[in-house]
C-alpha cells in the first residue's frame, strides 16, 4: 500500500489507455481512482488488473440506491480489492450505514466516503430540487450525516475543506479534486488551489487528473508535485 496523498483520476475510455498511463507510473508513489466511464466501457476486470499491479483504487461510482442495493454494491467492490469506494450522502443515514456494515470491520477494510452536494451543483439547481438553505450549509450538514452514519470522510472542494477539517476533526478525510499545480492550466476546473494549498486547507487526498495524465511525461509531473508538498 502506498502512503502518496495523490490520487490519480484516470479519466480514459478505455482499459488499454488506463493501462498504457499506469504503466508508467510507481504504484508506490501515488494512488489511481477510477470513474464511471472507465469503468462502465471496461468493468471490474480493469479495477482487478491494476489492484493485481500493486495499485490503491478509489473506485469513484458514487453509489445512491436503496440501502440493500447500495450495501451489495459496495460489497462487491471491496471483493474487487479497492482501497477507497463512495456514495451519496443524499442517499440518506440508513443508506450509508447499510454501505459501511457490509464493508465489516477490520482494519484493512476499504475506506468508504461520501459525495455532499456535487459541484457542479449551483443555486438554482438547488432550489430546482427543492433542497432548503445555503448550499455550504447543506454540505456542512450532509458531512455531518456522512460522520454520523460512520463512514470516513468526504469528497469536497479544496475551498470547503478547512471548514469541514474544523467541524468534523482530524480523522474525518477530506478528498478534494479541483486541483491545480501552480504551472498548469485550469481548463474546465473553476476555483481551483495548488497542492500545498489544500493540504494547508486540510486536504486529506488530492485528486488530479489531467495535470498529470496530460503532461508528457506523467511521473516527472507527479515527482514535481510531490516536491511541491515536501
Ligand atoms: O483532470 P482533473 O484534475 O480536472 O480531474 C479531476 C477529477 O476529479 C475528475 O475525475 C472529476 O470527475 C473529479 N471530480 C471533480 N470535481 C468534483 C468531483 C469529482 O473534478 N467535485
Amino acid at each position: 500500500m502506498s502512503d502518496s496523498k495523490i490520487i490519480i483520476a484516470l479519466d480514459y475510455p478505455s482499459s488499454e489507455a488506463a493501462l498504457d498511463l499506469a504503466k508508467q507510473l510507481d504504484p508506490q508513489r501515488c494512488r489511481l481512482k477510477i470513474g464511471k466511464e472507465l469503468f462502465t466501457r471496461s468493468g471490474p476486470q480493469v479495477v482487478e488488473t491494476l489492484v493485481g499491479q500493486g495499485f490503491d483504487i478509489f473506485l469513484d461510482l458514487k453509489y445512491h440506491d436503496i440501502p440493500n442495493t447500495v450495501a451489495k454494491a459496495c460489497a462487491a467492490a471491496a471483493d474487487l480489492g479497492v482501497w477507497m469506494m463512495n456514495v451519496h450522502a443524499l442517499g440518506g443515514a440508513d443508506m450509508m450505514a447499510a454501505a459501511k456494515e457490509s464493508l465489516g470491520n477490520q482494519s484493512d477494510r476499504p475506506l468508504l466516503i461520501a459525495v455532499t452536494l456535487l459541484t457542479s451543483m449551483d443555486q438554482t439547481t438547488f432550489d430546482q430540487i427543492g433542497l432548503q438553505g445555503s448550499i455550504t450549509d447543506t454540505v456542512l450538514r450532509l458531512a455531518k450525516l456522512t460522520d454520523d452514519s460512520g463512514l470516513d470522510g468526504v469528497v469536497c472542494s479544496a475551498q470547503e475543506a478547512s471548514q469541514l477539517r474544523a467541524q468534523r476533526g482530524e480523522n474525518f478525510q477530506l478528498i478534494t479534486p479541483g486541483i491545480r499545480p501552480a504551472d498548469s492550466i485550469q481548463g474546465d476546473q473553476h476555483r481551483t488551489m495548488t497542492p500545498a494549498e489544500a493540504l494547508q486547507a486540510g486536504s486529506s487526498y488530492l485528486v488530479i487528473g489531467r495535470p498529470i495524465t496530460g503532461a508528457e511525461n506523467p511521473m516527472a509531473a507527479l515527482e514535481a508535485i510531490e516536491n511541491s508538498i515536501l
